[in-house]
């Protein structure tokens, strides 16, 4: 048996276990973080600055009892000089009230800026993902035919995740961690340069180390994402392709692919929280030794103090300094400890936005079309006039160059003159392809398989846009004619038949969301579908999941049909719209469009030719090109490729 395929996987730069490690660089992305930042702002630009002037309150006063203590420790120390504990107490009194006080409204800030961060980071969420999904309903076709559905998909899941950690918990941190920082620098300054100075050098050491570190693990946390999101996407696909799996017997082999992208996923995580599990003990113990020399350091300091020892210039040091010095080493080797553990979320959070970002900043699909369609009547002169109310008569409103307008009944009369196309370039699909279809009349394509019967469709109802020659609707160059407004004057039955969670009636409903339950049951009747619903042990109310996996093929077919019929639209395209469904529905389907679009142009692709014999005209496609066009019977009388194809001599060939 082949060996199971799968689409090629990323290149995981992972090395192998054991393999040397090259030094890593950090990760962090300052234009994704600028970006979000602005967001941030530009959403909640009252309640960001509030949430930031509370963080930055509650960090000074969790660095500034430093300064109290070192008061009350010299007050104490003259109390037991002097004994005078009257003049003591107005001093220390007060000063413990002020920092009870402060600390109280310190609590308050710290709950409210929690508060504010979840509100924000929810809303601001909230917002990214409504902004994902409207630009992805504005992209062109183009964009999922090249890109990984289950990349797009974890986009909202893991990608959303990460940037919830970055906003919530790890921007507030870094902000608070650095206040901190900042104050106890500034009073440990006043207090004294030397010891400060000793720190200082004791800090550059730890960075060193942590930078080492922190820089490892974020590029290994950045590839944990990736991986689950390759994990993501490939279950997403077996999941569609069960049955084909089940049918090939490649349950093993699928085995094996997952567990190459489980490995590489396991091997990234175990990467990044080995490094990123490290760092904090790392960083805590070299705060431990730092405590201890510092300790050293004041005693050392105070014993110069001693009279008979004093160096000048070392300045005077104090066991009231001492203390709250040794408590703002603690504080500060925490601090420092803090930014570093919000490193790797940073730096997951940015490479997260930046997927995010790179999502809404695909370029939507353009339309420059200027000309839409709107409800008309006819006045008594015979000219179309605009109207508000709903007429059952659509007419093209034209706005030109001069400032005049004019309406254009919308019949569905399509012209193709001289079309080429390409999907790629320079690998042309259709060759100057020339179609005109007047309305009422039923146009088919025939054609083998890749000859580009789905293509011209897809031309029509812009989906792609030609790279010559013309397209007008109604005398209309469709390029004018607004998309939105195009597509609702088509109706189209895909070649893919998708049906969506919800009941049958909300499915055929999906084609006119006004139609009342009559209506859409009219269409069910015209599209041949009504039988098979009402003998649905729900009727019209059953539930259809995954795609309508409890329908068989043709059913899903019929409703597909009713659903385009609902919109009682001008023009119908149906491609292998009947295929699956047996020749004698197909004949009640045929009598029941036939009746829909009377006056209405219909074009037809079918394999099947007892589908197509019945058209105006046929058209036989090769290669991209037409080489044949007529009715059935002038295109058996020329006894050409449509013959052979009717004959079925050109299969015997
Ligand atoms: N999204 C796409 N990107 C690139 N090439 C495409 C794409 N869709 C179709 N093609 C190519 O364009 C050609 C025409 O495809 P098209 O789908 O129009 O064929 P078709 O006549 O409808 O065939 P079938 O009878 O099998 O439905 C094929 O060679 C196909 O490989
Ligand atoms: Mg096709």
């Amino acid at each position: 048996m082949k060996k199971h395929e799968m689409p090629p996987m990323k290149k995981n730069e992972t090395p192998p276990t054991g393999a040397p490690m090259k030094r890593p660089k950090p990760k962090i992305d300052f234009r994704a973080l600028g970006r979000v930042l602005r967001m941030l702002r530009e959403f909640y630009p009252v309640l960001l600055p509030v949430t930031v002037a509370c963080i930055i309150f509650s960090a000074a006063t969790s660095a500034i009892p430093a300064l109290f203590i070192e008061r009350v420790i010299s007050s104490i120390e003259t109390w037991i000089d002097t004994g005078d504990w009257a003049s003591a107490r107005t001093e220390i009194i007060p000063m413990v009230l002020i920092l009870i006080g402060l600390y109280v409204v310190s609590i308050i800030a710290i709950t409210l800026y929690n508060q504010l961060m979840v509100y924000m980071t929810q809303g601001f969420l909230h917002k990214m993902r409504c902004a994902m999904f409207d630009r992805m309903q504005n992209l062109p076709i183009k964009y999922f035919d090249t890109n990984k559905h289950g990349d797009i998909m974890s986009y909202y899941t893991n990608d959303i995740d990460t940037m919830r950690e970055l906003i919530s918990r790890s921007l507030p941190t870094l902000v608070q961690s650095s206040v901190t920082l900042l104050v106890i620098f500034c009073i440990m300054i006043s207090f004294s340069v030397w010891m400060t100075l000793v720190l200082l050098v004791g800090v550059t050491v730890m960075l060193m180390a942590s930078g080492r570190i922190g820089a490892g693990s974020s590029k290994y946390f950045i590839r944990q994402q990736r991986s689950v999101a390759a994990n993501e996407a490939f279950v997403q696909e077996m999941m569609n392709g069960q049955k084909v799996v089940k049918v090939f017997c490649h349950e093993d082999a699928c085995r094996k692919d997952f567990e190459v992208l489980n490995n590489n996923l396991r091997e990234d995580s175990f990467r990044a929280h080995a490094y990123a599990n490290i760092l904090g003990p790392i960083i805590n113990n070299i705060g431990h030794v730092l405590y201890a020399l510092m300790a050293m350091v004041g005693g050392l300091l105070l014993a110069f103090e001693a009279p008979n020892l004093t160096i000048t210039g070392i300045g005077i040091i104090s066991i009231s300094v001492i203390v709250p010095f040794l408590n703002m080493t603690r504080q500060f080797t925490g601090s420092i400890n803090q930014v570093s553990q919000q490193f790797n979320t940073i730096a997951m959070g940015l490479a997260g936005a930046k997927r995010v970002f790179a999502l809404m900043d695909v370029e939507p699909e353009a339309d420059e079309g200027y000309v839409t369609l709107v409800n008309a009547r006819r006045a008594e002169d015979g000219s179309i006039v605009e109207t508000e109310e709903h007429t059952g008569l659509w007419a093209w409103k034209h706005p030109h160059g001069d400032g005049t307008l004019t309406y254009t009944p919308l019949e569905g009369d399509v012209r193709l003159n001289g079309v080429d196309f390409a999907y790629e370039e320079g690998k042309p699909v259709l060759h100057d392809v020339s179609v005109y279809a007047a309305p009422g009349q039923k146009v088919a394509f025939v054609g083998a398989t890749g000859a580009g019967k789905t293509t011209i469709t897809n031309l029509i109802n812009r989906f792609y846009d030609i790279a010559d020659g013309k397209i007008r609707y109604d005398g209309i160059n469709i390029n004018k004619i607004k998309k939105s407004d195009l597509r609702r004057s088509l109706g189209i039955v895909l070649q893919e038949t998708n049906l969506f969670s919800g009941t049958v009636m909300d499915n055929i409903r999906y084609g006119n969301l006004d139609a009342t339950d009559e209506q859409c049951i009219e269409a069910a009747r015209l599209a041949g579908a009504h039988d098979f619903i009402s003998r649905l042990p729900k009727g019209y109310d059953t539930e259809l999941a995954n795609n309508g996996s409890n329908l068989s093929q043709g059913q899903r077919q019929l409703l597909a049909i009713a659903r385009a019929a609902v919109a009682d639209p001008p023009v119908m395209i149906m491609d292998e719209a009947t295929s699956s469904i047996d020749t004698r529905t197909e004949a009640i389907v045929q009598r029941g469009m036939d009746r829909l679009m009377e006056n209405r142009t219909v074009f037809v692709i079918a394999h099947r030719l007892s589908t197509v014999m019945d058209s105006d005209v046929i058209m036989v496609l090769d290669h991209g090109r037409i080489i044949e066009r007529g009715t059935h019977e002038a295109l058996i009388e020329a006894k050409g490729t449509y013959y052979q194809l009717y004959t079925g001599a050109f299969e015997l060939e």
